[in-house]
């Protein structure tokens, strides 16, 4: 089983409306890693994720999946993919366990093979007990993991999930979470998943590229991400009429870890060790005279990742 996937300066420019929506991106995932493409809304992701999947082709590029190229080999590629996209067709007046048994007999399993199959994922996925319901009935979160089950109805080498968890409730994501966990170590299935939550990278990810306007503007592991971009942020709102330039100075040279920035009104500040770094940012306030509206500890949310990582670009072109 060759599980790798291989993508070389690959872009996509819809002939409608002219968006450039994969601009020259690049990257490899190894057999049996667990990767995470990380972007907002329109970033991109889907659009990769459709390429890859022989769902549509590329404008200019290569990309090879499973050892196979997905423009010149697609039937080769499929066969040795799953994929639950965003969008998917499936009978709304099929049960959930008439739709897995009619995907196992696309794969060729035989009727008792098939119906073993249905069962035994019907299980995983947690939908035994709806299993004689139409889809039509299911509610969205069930639809993602009958989504989830179809595509692993025959062992794929490579899974490609595109926003797999979006609008489940905690319990199912976990539980999907824990599946796809599974599949990555006891079969050693190549996962690749789209997500617009960094703690869902975080959690499962091997490796992640965070993606942005169709490019690649960082990868590590989650740990290497985090260490460039600071696992806590501290947003301040200096009182009106303050001075601003003045705060933000003192806070850069008094803070020796932290990276701070401006952003309209607001000063954030991105540090390890929130709580300790808080009751620095305190002191050097008091110190100073200066007044706050508003300070507030949180974890960056993907808009303050990618302003911090976007703003390091502008900088090292500067430069
Ligand atoms: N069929 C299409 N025709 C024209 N433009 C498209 C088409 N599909 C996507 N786009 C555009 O390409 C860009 C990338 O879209 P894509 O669906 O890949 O984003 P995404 O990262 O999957 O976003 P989301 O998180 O919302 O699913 C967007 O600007 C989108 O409007
Ligand atoms: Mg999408």
């Amino acid at each position: 089983m060759n599980g790798k996937i291989v993508v070389d300066h690959l872009s996509k420019t819809f002939k409608k409306g002219g968006v450039q929506a994969v601009k020259d991106v690049s990257f490899k995932v190894e057999e049996g890693e667990f990767f995470a493409f990380l972007g907002p809304n329109g970033a991109g992701k889907s659009t990769i994720v459709q390429i890859l999947t022989t769902l549509m082709n590329a404008t200019s590029g290569t990309a090879f999946v499973a050892g196979f190229d997905v423009i010149k080999e697609p039937e080769k590629v499929r066969r040795h993919i799953g994929a639950a996209l965003q969008e998917t067709g499936v009978d709304p007046d099929l049960t959930g366990r008439e739709m897995l048994e009619l995907q196992a007999w696309i794969f060729g399993f035989g009727k008792r093979e098939g119906c073993l199959r249905a069962e035994e994922l019907l299980d995983i996925v947690q939908l035994t007990e709806a299993a004689e319901r139409r889809i039509g009935r299911y509610s969205g979160g069930m639809r993602r993991r009958l989504d989830l089950a179809l595509t692993l109805v025959h062992e794929p080498a490579v899974l490609f999930l595109d926003e797999p968890t979006t609008g489940l409730d905690p319990s199912n994501r976990m539980a999907v979470w824990e599946e796809l966990r599974r599949l990555n170590k006891d079969k050693g299935t190549t996962i690749f998943l789209t997500t617009q939550y960094l703690e869902e990278a975080d959690n499962l990810a091997d490796r992640i590229s965070i993606i942005n306007d169709g490019e690649i503007v960082a990868s590590g592991t989650p740990k290497e991400l985090k260490a460039r971009i600071g696992s806590d942020l501290i947003a301040l709102t200096p009182v009106d009429g303050g001075d601003e330039d003045r705060t933000l100075h003192l806070l850069k040279s008094g803070l020796m870890d932290a990276d701070v920035i401006r952003k309209q009104e607001k000063i954030l500040i991105y540090v390890e060790e929130g709580t300790r770094q808080l009751l620095e940012v305190a002191r050097i306030l008091d110190r100073e005279n200066i007044e706050v509206e508003d300070i507030q500890l949180s974890s960056p949310t993907l808009d303050d990742i990618f302003l911090k990582i976007t703003g390091e670009g502008k900088k090292s072109n500067e430069q």
